[in-house]
């Protein structure tokens, strides 16, 4: 199986045959189960070819066709295939196969985890359950009846509404319809034992929807986060989309075994429990908005995703960049947009970036697949939500509402392409989207120089641009991109500046922009205005861009976009370490800049913001602005900075520190915008305080041990040890004292250690793979210990790359286990060739061996191949 050949997009072809109904008989066994699939077929057009149909890792049993048993002879079975040769242009055709629940590791298809029976059909797992027309552009009705293996089972769950339940021979059964035809990749089951959190919602058009909340048992405690977030995301939808749900009931799974974050089955979401479970005690702050994040995410699928579904895989990003877009729309108007806005830049500068310039980068929309699975990618989910974001920017909320009513009312039950939303985008407002589809098309970021002037005469700004986008693998050729360029400007004192037109669209090469305002109300006859490019991220580019240091003093404390404000903060930080290195000096900071922050510090602005403007880029997002990535001076220079500023200010750091910390212990934690925002700004505040010297480790200490939420102490952990504190063993031993066995509150525990940055990281990791927490069959763990560690810049990049040979060892191990999850870990192996000669040889080392296993497998072949590829 494993040497899978590549699909491009330009091969679709329609089904040759589409299937209507499914009825699904399953008989659960741990180790035998039997699947009997009932499908109504029909041919699709004039051909006389045979129906082929997709199955992995199933045994087939038996194939009737019209109630005719076949022999074998009458059929051919490949370890992927089934091909019949079918005469009837209808029919009904059932298929008996049985498949092992308990040794399926990889978590696709059906498998079983800790007593419970559990399904994950996207992209391509529905085919390790049954043969079937495994794609999404094949759309049935599917009833489903599954019988638990005995009475210790009782939740019985599949996609829809119940309409029987009873026993048979002792063994439950639950019978399930699913009213809307949907493809293969959202059917899911779920059978076993859990406590259940029930809810209603009454929708606008009055339904009422029976909401439940499966845990393990023993959760519910930490339950009710996620129900009051469902309920939100409901109201939501309809308030802002106008988008209404379908069904009578929508269930929840909370699994301890999941590759990814959660899925979208219909009417039965599959979760993380990581994305459900959390209380004060063992979930911080942000555990709590990203399970907020994921409900909405998921719940906002049913619409855009199931009811409006893929017709390819190709097109991936139709549903998940313009869900990720609606997930971040909905947090940001439940709680803070400028947070939130910063935290999605944040992503695309250090992660997306790093993607785009590598040897995977892909447009939103690839055009070659080898494993699908490989695709879901932060430049398929996070920077198509940015193309869909550019798209709003360039039509304002009421346009952009018009276009999503248009392409709910003409695609609504079926499965369609990017190229169907753009062209109701376009169609719905009368605007040609052209040049802007050339985000679907090129790879790569798109660079931006930008070089602004004032003509005092005609009192008009100047604005030059030039874009350039680089070529990635198979487009060596790219042609300009459609840009919306957001502007303000502003005088030296900080007074904002009037213009003509705040939103610029750049779509040549070379452009320049004449823009009139009043300046002549704010500037003084020698001055001229400061301008903001780019405000609030308005796309995802690279600026280029020499601008005088006071000019971005005066942006970071006075532009009115929050983001602007904090993005000329990082510029500023980023310079001094860029040039740092460039001139193999040690980063240093200056009057200006150490003013600026204390300004900040004790300024009333928003603390949230105070927080992340404080907080450095990480080597990640430094390392862009290199050809080579100098690690080791990237994060000298980083730590150096860090120190250089806690010195300068640990006086107005402390004092302000002591303020949240004493008005915090006043109250009992609440979960606010307000406090959450406080506790921000007092944590990083912390972990510079822990780096300005041993006086402040009673701090963290004072912190860790008086803590009544995790947000507050896991803080203290992380700045004790993050900051080589010289409490950090202690507090990481009573961390593990208190928490041992709670395996995702000890995800923290073990993430924490595989960050920080000791000569002894590497040892410690593989000793706390040992622990009895940890388990290389949880992807949860595997992440929180070990893809951790990949992000660890200064220890995965290791000289002597004891960093690489860990990770590359464990890839071994879970090429045959969990391919999807090792094929995550080995994304750090990417851009090997963005480091030294040193390293280029220890990590492309790692690859060769890797590539050596017998039975390598597709998600990693794929990878290997294209980043060893010259
Ligand atoms: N569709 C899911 C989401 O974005 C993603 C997902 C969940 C997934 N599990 C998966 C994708 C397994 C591939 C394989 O919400
Ligand atoms: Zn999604």
């Amino acid at each position: 199986m494993s040497q899978k050949t590549a699909k491009y997009r330009k091969d679709y072809q329609a089904p040759k045959f589409t299937i209507d109904t499914v009825n699904l008989v399953v008989e659960l066994d741990k180790t035998n189960t039997r699947i009997t699939n009932t499908m109504k077929i029909k041919r699709q057009g004039e051909h006389s070819d045979a129906l082929v149909l997709d199955g992995e890792h199933i045994e087939l049993e038996k194939v009737v066709l019209n109630d005719q048993a076949l022999n074998t002879s009458d059929y051919t079975v490949t370890d992927s295939t089934l091909t019949i040769e079918v005469e009837q242009n209808e029919f009904t055709l059932t298929v008996v196969n049985t498949l092992n629940p308990s040794t399926n590791k990889a978590l696709e298809g059906l498998y079983l985890a800790e007593g419970t029976f559990c399904t994950q059909c996207e992209a391509e797992g529905f085919r390790r359950i049954t043969y079937y027309l495994d794609r999404p552009d094949v759309l049935a009705t599917f009833t489903t009846k599954v019988i638990a293996p005995s009475a210790d089972y009782p939740h019985i769950l599949a996609n829809g509404n119940s309409v029987e339940h009873g026993e048979e021979e002792g063994k439950p059964f639950v019978t399930w319809h699913d009213p809307y035809p949907k493809p293969s990749y959202l059917f899911a089951l779920v059978c076993g034992d859990f406590d259940l959190l029930e809810d209603t919602f009454v929708t606008r058009e009055g339904r009422e929807v029976a909401l439940q909340l499966f845990v393990d048992k023993g959760n519910l405690d930490r339950s009710e986060h996620a129900m009051v977030s469902l309920k939100n995301a409901m109201r939501w939808d309809e308030e802002r989309f106008g988008l209404v749900y379908d069904l009578d009931i929508y269930m929840i799974v909370a699994v301890d075994f999941f590759n990814m974050g959660a899925m979208e089955n219909k009417g039965l979401n599959v979760f993380n429990s990581k994305y459900v479970l959390a209380n004060p005690k063992t979930g911080t702050d942000q555990d709590f908005l990203n399970i907020e994040s994921v409900i909405g995410h998921e719940y906002f699928h049913n619409w855009t995703g199931n009811r409006i579904t893929c017709r390819d895989w190709f097109q991936l990003s139709l549903k998940e960049g313009l869900t990720v877009f609606r997930d971040q729309e909905f947090s940001s108007d439940l709680g803070s947009r400028a947070v939130n806005r910063i935290q999605n830049v944040k992503v695309i500068r250090s992660h997306q970036f790093t993607e785009d310039a590598g040897p995977m980068a892909h447009p939103i929309r690839p055009d070659k697949v080898v494993e699908m699975n490989n695709f879901y990618t932060v430049t398929v989910y996070n920077k198509g939500a940015e193309v869909i974001r550019m798209m709003h920017t360039l039509l304002g909320e009421t346009g952009f509402q018009r276009g999503m009513k248009l392409y709910v009312e003409r695609h609504d039950g079926a499965a369609v392409t990017c190229e169907d939303f753009v062209k109701a985008m376009e169609d719905a407002n009368d605007r040609d989207f052209t040049l802007f589809r050339r985000w679907y098309e090129q790879a790569g970021t798109p660079s931006v120089e930008v070089e602004t002037a004032f003509d005092t005469d005609k009192q008009q700004l100047i604005i030059n641009t030039r874009q350039t986008v680089p070529a990635t693998p198979g487009q060596a050729e790219k042609r300009p991109m459609h840009i919306p360029m957001r502007i303000s400007a502003y005088a030296p004192n900080g007074n904002r500046i009037v213009l003509a037109e705040n939103l610029l669209e750049l779509t040549e090469e070379r452009q320049s922009f004449y823009v009139n305002g009043e300046f002549a109300a704010q500037l003084a006859s020698n001055e001229e205005p400061i301008v903001s490019v780019f405000d609030d991220f308005s796309a995802p580019v690279k600026v280029q861009r020499d601008l005088p240091e006071a000019a971005m003093l005066t942006l970071m404390a006075h532009a009115d976009d929050p983001v602007s404000r904090w993005d000329a903060a990082q510029q500023l930080f980023t310079s001094r370490v860029v040039d740092a290195v460039k001139s193999q000096s040690t980063v240093e900071v200056d009057k200006a800049l150490v003013d600026a922050c204390e300004r900040l510090i004790t300024s009333d602005t928003d603390p949230a913001l105070i927080a992340l403007t404080l907080t450095l880029p990480n080597a990640a997002t430094v390392g862009e602005y290199f050809e080579t990535i100098e690690i080791d001076t990237i994060v000298h220079n980083l730590r150096q900075l860090k120190r250089h500023l806690a010195e300068h200010l640990h006086g107005t750091m402390s004092a302000r520190y002591a303020a949240i910390y004493d008005e915090l212990q006043q109250r009992d934690y609440r979960l606010s915008g307000e406090d959450i925002a406080l506790r921000q700004l007092q944590n990083v505040l912390l972990s510079y305080l822990t780096v300005a010297g041993e006086n402040y480790v009673n701090l963290s200490q004072t912190q860790f041990d008086n803590a009544t939420n995790m947000t507050d102490r896991l803080a203290a952990l992380q700045a004790s040890v993050w900051g080589n504190a010289s409490n950090a063993i202690t507090l990481v031993e009573a961390f593990d004292q208190q928490w041992r066995g709670d395996k995702l509150v000890m995800d923290k525990w073990f993430q924490t250690q595989a960050l920080a940055d000791t000569d002894g990281t590497i040892a410690n990791v593989k000793t706390l793979m040992k622990h009895p927490d940890f388990s290389l069959d949880n992807p949860n763990r595997i992440y929180s210990l070990l893809a951790a560690f990949t992000q660890n810049s200064a220890r995965f990049h290791q000289f002597d790359g004891a960093g690489y040979a860990l990770i590359g060892d464990v890839i071994c191990q879970l090429n045959d286990k969990n391919p999807q999850v090792a094929s995550r870990l080995i994304s750090s192996f990417m851009s090997w060739r963005r480091y030294d000669a040193e390293r280029q040889a220890l990590m492309k080392q790692q690859l060769e061996k890797i590539q050596a296993l017998p039975n390598l497998a597709s998600d990693l072949q794929e990878k290997i191949e294209n980043s060893l590829a010259a």
